[in-house]
């Protein structure tokens, strides 16, 4: 099985970026940490990170017979952003949205995502660990949901 894991605008800033809020760990260890997640589980994980809307709903789009899902932080696009949301919806893969902060206890206007609702869940508040729990979590629902 092979899983995309979707990272985008200012991920690559991890480490740096609001350490209070994103912690210390950088883009690079988090997916270093999915990966050995991944391997654990047996699957294998491929990672891709932009922070340009248009190359993330292409990276998506284009991901129908390329993996089996997708794991998808999406930073501020999760809250603004119909494109990113239709890709998901038009490759026709599960997708778990992550995010490594809390956004309910942040500002209201990180309340509502625009890709919730066309994802099979949501794992938010857990730091980069968040990605582990979705990964577990997405093997979880292609292993025992879609493949019985
Ligand atoms: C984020 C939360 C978003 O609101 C923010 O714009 C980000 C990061 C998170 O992982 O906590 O860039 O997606």
């Amino acid at each position: 099985m092979k899983i995309r894991v979707v990272n985008g605008p200012n991920l690559a800033l991890l480490g740096k970026r609001e350490p209070g809020i994103y912690g210390n760990e950088t883009l690079d260890d988090i997916m270093a940490a999915v990966g050995r997640r991944g391997a654990a589980l047996g699957v294998s994980v491929e990672t891709f990170q932009s922070d340009i809307e248009g190359e993330l709903v292409r990276y998506i789009g284009q991901s129908r017979g390329q993996a089996e899902g997708l794991l998808l932080n999406a930073g501020a696009y999760t809250h603004t952003s119909i494109a990113i949301r239709d890709a998901i919806a038009a490759c026709g893969l599960p997708c778990v949205e992550v995010h490594l902060s809390n956004v309910h206890t942040r500002e209201e206007f990180r309340h509502h995502s625009y890709l919730s609702s066309v994802c099979v869940g949501v794992v938010l508040g857990f730091g980069g660990y968040s990605y582990q729990v979705a990964l577990d979590a997405l093997v979880w629902h292609v292993r025992e949901r879609l493949h019985k």
